[in-house]
């Protein structure tokens, strides 16, 4: 069985992967453990784990889905059979699927959080007000299990009723409008940053390049991050990849997205940090870390109350956006089986919404999930992706496939599979095992 829609063209693959990518892990997760681990030299390693590892990475996924025109777990199967390798390699897509679903346990939970700031700077509940109380504010949420299980149940209700109608269908054009507006506030909240905060300490602290605060832990978190954040190593890009048009160019849309993501990932981080020095903060307050920073931005601003709203709206959308390919491979996967669309949507993100109520009472299972597949999961997924496509695979079908021609961009991009990526991955894990 094959998928035969394809995206009405390269640039709407684009808008939907760019869906994916740009989440809260952009906004929320990348400037909370940016300062967690001190800095500008994560960042560094960060950005090298997305040049060297994820873009690779990302091409061979797309390249997979849109060869095998399937679900992740059935396009890697009948590519490795195709060409007399085992099937087996569908297991890492089944890991994906599993890891999909962790994920979406607690980012439907954060993703609760943004909605509940909707409401928030509705009520105006953070208008003039003093950064410390701001910062209870966010603690008061983490204290409510009813509150966050409120929003929580919305987000997972809504995600599910899209994805039950049918992926092609309606996020690519939302994604197209809302997400630039998007960008556009951050940029706005930055401008807001330069003016009114301690920019050149924030500057300082993001791109000032200390290696010696740099602990094995970091190395892996950053590399675990530049997964998370391109959405790889789970099979979601390559679900979308299954409907990429077969005429267009991979590269440059890979480079596209990683571009985009990079850059909304910066922008927030440099829209927060200048704040955190100007109030007194910390920055490696944890996973508040936006929910304190930005509001005493929209506090102080004219017109913060409607900026504020609009801002954590469009947070919470974009969260939906990737939310949406957490849990499409497994429907896709189910929907092979014959169990029709709205029931293992809604079955699936049943098992997630239940994983989200234990986040919600045992901080510990929200912290476990968001290690486990981050550091552990996306890069052992990406490891398989690359080992498959560029050690399984024979090179001749892998150029045909790609259509990248055979010059240097694809001699790059080969060295970069079959090496640095699975090398560097290896590496990352040995290091932090301490093992090497
Ligand atoms: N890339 C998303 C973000 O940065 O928020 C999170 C994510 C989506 C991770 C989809 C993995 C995934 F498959
Ligand atoms: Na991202």
């Amino acid at each position: 069985m094959t998928t035969n829609i394809t995206w009405k063209s390269r640039w709407t693959f684009i808008l939907a992967a760019t869906g994916s990518a740009v989440g809260l892990g952009n906004i929320w997760k990348f400037p909370y453990i940016t300062g967690e681990y001190g800095g500008g030299a994560f960042v560094l390693v960060y950005l090298a784990c997305i040049l060297l590892i994820g873009i690779p990475v990302m091409i061979a996924e797309i390249m997979v889905g849109r060869a095998g025109r399937s679900d992740p777990v059935h396009s890697m199967s009948k590519l490795g059979k195709a060409e007399g390798k085992s099937s087996n390699w569908g297991a890492v897509g089944a890991i994906g699927i599993l890891a999909g679903l962790m994920i979406m346990m607690f980012y439907s939970v954060v993703a609760g959080w943004a909605l509940d700031y909707v409401a928030q700077s509705i009520s105006g509940a953070y208008l003039d007000t003093p950064a410390d109380a701001i910062e209870a504010n966010f603690s008061q949420l983490l204290g409510s299990h009813s509150q966050q299980f409120l929003w929580h149940s919305v987000f997972c209700l809504v995600t599910a009723s899209i994805v039950a109608g049918g992926v092609t269908n309606g996020i690519g054009k939302s994604v197209d409008i809302l997400m630039p507006i998007l960008f556009g506030f951050l940029l706005l909240l930055l401008g807001y940053s330069w003016i009114n905060g301690d920019f050149s300490a924030g500057l300082h602290f993001m791109f000032d390049t200390d290696f010696s605060k740099l602990s094995s832990e970091a190395v892996l978190v950053a590399m675990g991050h530049a997964f998370f954040t391109l959405s790889l190593g789970m099979g979601a890009i390559m679900a979308y990849g299954a409907y990429f048009p077969g005429t267009s160019s991979i590269g440059k849309t890979v480079l596209t997205i990683a571009a985009l993501d990079t850059v909304i990932a910066l922008v927030a981080g440099m829209a927060m940090f200048p704040l955190v020095f100007a109030n007194d903060l910390t920055p490696g307050q944890g996973p508040g870390l936006m929910f304190v920073t930005l509001p005493i931005a929209f506090s102080n601003m004219t017109g913060g109350q409607f900026f504020g709203t609009i801002f954590f709206a469009l947070v919470s959308i974009a969260a939906l956006s990737s939310a949406i390919s957490l849990i499409e491979p497994g429907v896709a996967w189910l929907e092979k089986y014959g169990i029709k669309r709205p029931v293992s949507t809604f079955s699936f993100t049943a098992i997630a919404w239940l994983g989200g109520i234990a986040c919600i009472f045992y901080g510990e299972v929200f912290n476990a999930l968001d290690y486990i597949t981050a550091n552990i999961m996306l890069p052992l997924g990406g490891l398989m992706i690359a080992l498959f496509v560029g050690r399984a695979l024979s090179r001749p079908s892998v150029s045909e496939h790609v259509g990248m021609g055979d010059g240097i961009l694809f001699k790059c991009w080969w060295f970069a599979l079959r090496y640095l990526a699975p090398v560097g991955i290896v590496l990352i894990f040995f290091n932090s095992l301490k093992l090497i």
